[in-house]
C-alpha cells in the first residue's frame, strides 16, 4: 500500500481520459483502508473500481483510493439457494464466470458488464431483463466519517432502475467492501428480452444453460458495444427515460415509430438510443456516428459516446449537453445522465 502522488488516471477509467490525481492508493482490505483514511486526512476521497462509469471533467483534488478487495466465497446453501460474497475489487465479469462455472445461476444475463464487484450494487447494474436487484442479498460497507462498517439489506439498498441509495442519500458517504449474492441452484431462464433468443438460434443451441445464455449475451454485446481496450468509453451515457402511458400515447401520435416498452410498473421505457439517433448538430443530420475532434457517439449505438483518443472530459461533457438539448428541442424529453460525472 503505497500513496503516490500526481498521477495520471488515464489507465483507471474506460473512457481513456487523461486527468492527474493528486494522489492516488488502492487497498486490498479494510485495515488498509483504515490507515489510508488516517484522522490527519481532510482531503476528498473519490472511491474508484474499474473506472468503467465515470468521466473525468477536470483533475482530482484529492485523494483517489482503488478498492481492490478480492476473494469469492461460498456462504451456505439451502434447498434452493446457494449465498455467495465476493470482495468489491472482484472484476464483475470474472465473477459472473466463477458462478457459471459452478452452475450458480442469475447472473448470466449480465455476462461482460465491465467494472467490479463493488459498483455493481451502487449502479444497480442490468442487462437483457435482469438487475442486481434480482440476485442481491446484503452488502457491508465502511462508513468514511464515523469509520464503522454498516451491513446493508436489499431494502436498506433502495434500487432503482440504474439506482441506489448509495447514489442518492448516502452518495460519497460509504465504501461498499463486499457483496453476498443469493444464486439459484435450478436456474431460471430469462431469454425473452432483446435478441436472446434470436442468438440461441443462430449459435444452434438445442439445450438451454446458463452457460449459453452467457454466450449468447457475449455475443450481442459485443457486436453492438465498443470494446472500451479499443474506444474509450462508458457504456449507455444516458438512461433511458421512462414516461407514463398518457405521454407515451400522445408522443406516438406525433412520432408513429417511437420505441418503447412497458415496465412491471405499468410506465413505459423510452429507448434513449432511438430518440439520439432522430436528433443531430444540424437539421437533417443524426449524431449517431458523429465526431468532433475525438469525441463522438458511437456509429452502433447513439447511446454511448465515446473518446477516439484524446478527447478530455469538457468535450464528451459538452457533447452530452448537446446532445440533451437537441432531444429535449425535437421531443420534449430531458435526458438523464447515467455515468457518473467528476
Ligand atoms: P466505477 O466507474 O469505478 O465507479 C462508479 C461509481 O461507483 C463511482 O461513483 C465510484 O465512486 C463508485 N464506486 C465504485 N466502487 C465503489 C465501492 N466499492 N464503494 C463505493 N463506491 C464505489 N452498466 C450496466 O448497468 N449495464 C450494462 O449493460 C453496462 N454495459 C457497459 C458496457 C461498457 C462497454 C461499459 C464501458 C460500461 C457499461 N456499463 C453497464 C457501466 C459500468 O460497467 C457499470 O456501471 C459498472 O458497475 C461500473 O463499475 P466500476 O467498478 O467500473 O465502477
Ligand atoms: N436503438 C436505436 N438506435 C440506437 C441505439 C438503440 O434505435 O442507436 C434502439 C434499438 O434498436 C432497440 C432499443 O433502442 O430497439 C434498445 O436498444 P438496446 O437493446 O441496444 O439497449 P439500450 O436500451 O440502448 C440498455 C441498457 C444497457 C444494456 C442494454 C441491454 C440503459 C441506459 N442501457 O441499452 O446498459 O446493456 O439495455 O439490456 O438502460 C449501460 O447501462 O451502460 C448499458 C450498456
Amino acid at each position: 500500500m503505497q500513496i503516490q502522488e500526481n498521477i495520471s488516471l488515464r489507465p483507471y477509467n474506460s473512457f481513456g481520459i487523461d486527468v492527474r490525481a493528486r494522489y492516488f492508493a488502492a487497498f486490498n482490505n479494510i485495515e488498509e483502508l483504515e490507515t489510508l483514511l488516517s484522522p490527519d486526512s481532510r482531503l476528498p476521497t473519490l472511491i474508484l473500481g474499474g473506472g468503467s462509469n465515470i468521466l473525468f471533467t477536470k483533475d482530482v483534488d484529492g485523494l483517489v483510493l482503488k478498492n481492490e478487495i478480492t476473494g469469492i466465497t461460498e456462504l451456505h446453501e439451502d434447498s434452493q439457494y446457494v449465498y455467495v460474497k465476493a470482495g468489491a475489487g472482484e472484476n464483475w465479469h470474472r465473477f459472473v464466470l466463477h458462478c457459471i462455472e459452478r452452475n450458480w445461476a442469475g447472473v448470466e444475463n449480465l455476462s461482460l458488464i465491465p467494472g467490479n464487484v463493488g459498483a455493481s450494487p451502487m449502479q444497480n447494474i442490468g442487462a437483457y431483463g435482469v438487475e442486481i436487484d434480482d440476485v442481491f442479498w446484503v452488502l457491508e460497507a465502511y462508513h468514511l466519517k464515523e469509520k464503522k462498517r454498516v451491513t446493508f439489506t436489499r431494502s436498506d439498498c433502495e434500487f432503482g432502475y440504474r439506482d441506489s441509495v448509495f447514489k442518492k442519500k448516502f452518495k460519497d458517504q460509504f465504501v461498499i467492501l463486499n457483496v453476498t449474492f443469493r444464486l439459484h441452484k435450478k436456474p431460471i431462464f430469462h431469454t425473452n428480452y432483446g435478441a436472446i433468443e434470436q442468438e440461441l438460434e443462430k449459435m444452434g443451441i438445442k439445450e438451454l444453460s446458463i452457460k449459453a445464455i452467457s454466450n449468447a449475451v457475449i455475443r450481442i454485446r459485443s457486436s453492438k458495444l465498443p470494446d472500451p481496450a479499443i474506444t474509450g468509453n462508458a457504456g449507455s451515457f444516458f438512461k433511458n427515460p421512462v414516461v407514463s402511458k398518457e405521454q407515451f400515447v400522445q408522443l406516438k401520435s406525433i412520432t408513429h415509430n417511437i420505441i418503447g416498452h412497458e415496465t412491471i410498473e405499468g410506465t413505459i421505457k423510452l429507448a434513449a438510443g432511438w430518440l439520439i439517433e432522430q436528433c443531430g448538430p444540424e437539421a437533417e443530420t443524426s449524431w449517431k456516428g458523429f465526431r468532433r475532434g475525438d469525441a463522438g457517439c458511437h456509429a452502433n449505438q447513439a447511446l454511448v459516446l465515446v473518446n477516439y483518443g484524446d478527447a478530455n472530459g469538457k468535450e464528451i461533457f459538452n457533447l452530452s449537453e448537446e446532445i440533451l438539448q437537441s432531444v429535449k428541442a425535437k421531443f420534449g424529453i430531458t435526458l438523464e445522465r447515467e455515468v457518473n460525472i467528476i
